[in-house]
């Protein structure tokens, strides 16, 4: 089957042990906050870096913004906050997802439409630019090609993105990164044994591609240029620009 075919999967398609169902449970959902800040190195500073690279390209009034696994609301959040001329709309496909996103949103969502669905479902747009955070690790392939290629289409040309998501070589040294990942996510004093099942979790679990092969996923989808921004041991991301030509 041709790659560009597969239509980007709703969590609960993602069959026994998927990895996002953890976003329709209620305990996992009601901690999800927390839990970020604690795992994401720097997450303030990242928001604040994907908000400075939109802005050299959204307009500062009336500029649209399209947030692809917007559950949680927490980049919704900043990036309505910090640039009161924006409009967006954000997408996912859980629904208790979405329902923190209001609440972490409060009056900020009066310039946010949320969205029950994967980027098929969002708006055409055109969109002068977007951001995937902590989603695509959660993908295949084939949907996280066809996720890109959904966010290219709704772009205008020229238009940035902006990808955040585990990313880490193939090879030996893909065990010894999840390790240092886990072991940081953990916090002080994590207990070894957990910090061990974490990591195997992460490999066992998630559909990980090597860097190269996300940059090479990103121009497939009609992106050039994809440039590293941020790089915090397995997170990676990127900004890309869409093609004139695409
Ligand atoms: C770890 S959360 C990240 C949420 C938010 N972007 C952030 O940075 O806090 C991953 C989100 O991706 C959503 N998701 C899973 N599959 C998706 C898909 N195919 N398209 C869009 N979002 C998806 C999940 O429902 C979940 O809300």
């Amino acid at each position: 089957m041709d790659e560009s075919s597969h239509a980007a999967r709703r969590p609960h398609e993602g069959g026994p042990g998927s990895v996002a169902g953890a976003f329709s449970d209620p305990a996992a959902v009601a901690s999800y906050l927390e839990r970020t800040r604690r795992a994401v190195p720097g997450l303030d500073v990242l928001h604040d870096l994907v908000g400075r690279l939109l802005d050299e390209a959204v307009p500062r009034d009336g500029g649209r913004v399209l947030v692809v696994g917007a559950g949680g609301g927490l980049e919704l959040r900043h990036l309505a906050a910090r640039h009161p001329g924006w409009r967006f709309d954000g997408v996912d496909p859980s629904g208790e997802m979405l329902d923190l996103a209001r609440t972490t949103l409060g009056p900020l969502a009066e310039r946010v439409t949320l969205h029950d669905g994967v980027v098929d479902d969002a708006p055409e747009g055109p969109f002068d630019g977007a951001t995937c955070l902590l989603t695509l690790h959660f993908l295949p392939a084939p949907e996280r090609l066809a996720t890109l290629r959904g966010i290219r289409r709704r772009l205008r040309p020229g238009a940035p993105l902006a990808t955040v998501h585990h990313s880490v070589p193939a090879g030996a040294e893909r065990d010894a990164w999840l390790a240092r990942y886990a072991r940081y996510a953990a916090g002080p004093g994590g207990d070894p044994e957990r910090i061990a099942a974490s990591a195997a979790a992460l490999g066992a679990h998630l559909p990980l591609l090597a860097p190269e092969e996300d940059e090479e996923l990103l121009r497939r989808a009609g992106f050039r240029n994809p440039a590293r921004f941020y790089a915090a041991l397995t997170l990676q991301g990127w900004l890309a620009h869409a093609d004139d030509a695409a």
